[in-house]
């Protein structure tokens, strides 16, 4: 089966590479924007008519969450209508896409885990463009997965476990957000999973959405002191408020995912992100 892979040179779009050998059934094409530009419809058209994926797997996306809220027209380009492209490619050729959303599809003011029907209240323009995604794939795609995933990071790209880890070093103690709640994914799990899914054929017909991140919940603060004590890093890490630690972006406070869903539809187990995030620390060492 061949898939393709958008923005294959991201935190997960790596993790694809570094786990297809595993997948010998499965053979793969890494496309980045160089290769692949997912705003150009005619481009992705071409290649799809030519490669014939059974599967296109986006891990493109503008994720500058922050600088989304100047950049409003580029992120909203890349993570809602150039989605619509991929969704109308995809059913033209009868491919299955798999696309990535995010927790921030919601507002945060809920206290239970989110379950994937749960009223939907992007806040930021990163938010909004990643929710306009989700409906540009329901609006165009035939048969599609939409995963919405949080907290994303891997030895791969920028992410807060490589930001702690620096920091961490230059600096003796770091301010760390302890009001707003998650849970923190590996990417490698989520790049795993998705390949189960699609190995756990058939897939479901139609638009489905799903939540995937690690199993258990944390605040940022949580994640930081996690990161700095599994590296041996001396470093304090003091516990703040989001209001004292003003960004561009509006966070949500709470955005742990009911993960049901997937694990029942799919038979899959998730592990606990503290155990996830000792495994990516541990290659992120060796190397
Ligand atoms: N990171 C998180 O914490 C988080 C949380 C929840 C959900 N997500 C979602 O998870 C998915 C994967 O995130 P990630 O952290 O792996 O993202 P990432 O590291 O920012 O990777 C995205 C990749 O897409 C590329 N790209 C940008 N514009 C493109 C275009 N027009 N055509 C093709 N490729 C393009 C980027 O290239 P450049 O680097 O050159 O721009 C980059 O290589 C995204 O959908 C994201 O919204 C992420």
């Amino acid at each position: 089966m061949k898939i393709l892979i958008t923005g294959s040179r991201g935190q997960l779009g790596n993790e694809f590479s570094v786990l297809a050998p595993a997948y010998p059934d499965f053979s793969f094409i890494f496309t980045d924007i160089a290769e692949l530009d997912i705003t150009s419809e005619p481009d992705i058209d071409l290649l799809v008519k030519q490669e014939k994926p059974a599967v296109i797997i986006n891990c493109a996306a503008y994720t500058a969450v922050d600088k989304a809220e100047q950049e409003d027209n580029l992120a909203f380009l890349i993570n809602a209508t150039a989605v619509g492209n991929l969704a109308r490619v995809a059913s033209k050729y009868n491919a299955l896409l798999v696309h990535i959303s995010t927790d921030y599809v919601f507002d945060g003011k809920g206290f239970k885990p989110y379950v994937e029907d749960a009223p939907t209240n992007p806040v930021s323009l990163y938010a909004k463009s990643k929710h306009a995604g989700e409906q540009q794939v329901q609006s165009y795609a035939n048969r599609a997965i939409i995963l919405r995933t949080s907290w994303l990071y891997s030895e791969f790209g920028n992410n807060f476990v490589k930001t702690m880890m620096k920091y961490g070093r230059e600096r003796g103690q770091l301010n760390v957000v302890f009001d707003q709640t998650g849970t923190p994914t590996y990417a490698r799990d989520l790049a795993e999973t998705i390949l189960e899914i699609i190995q756990k054929q058939p897939v479901p017909e139609g638009v489905e959405v799903f939540h995937y991140s690690n199993e258990g919940v944390a605040s940022w603060y949580d994640f930081a002191k996690e990161i700095i004590e599994i590296s041996n890093i001396s470093c304090k890490i003091n516990p703040i408020e989001t209001k004292d630690y003003p960004l561009p972006a509006v966070r949500p406070f709470y955005s742990v995912f009911n993960k049901a869903k997937i694990k029942h539809r799919f038979k899959i187990e998730i592990p606990y992100w503290k155990d996830s995030l000792r495994e990516c620390l541990g290659r992120m060492n060796q190397e």
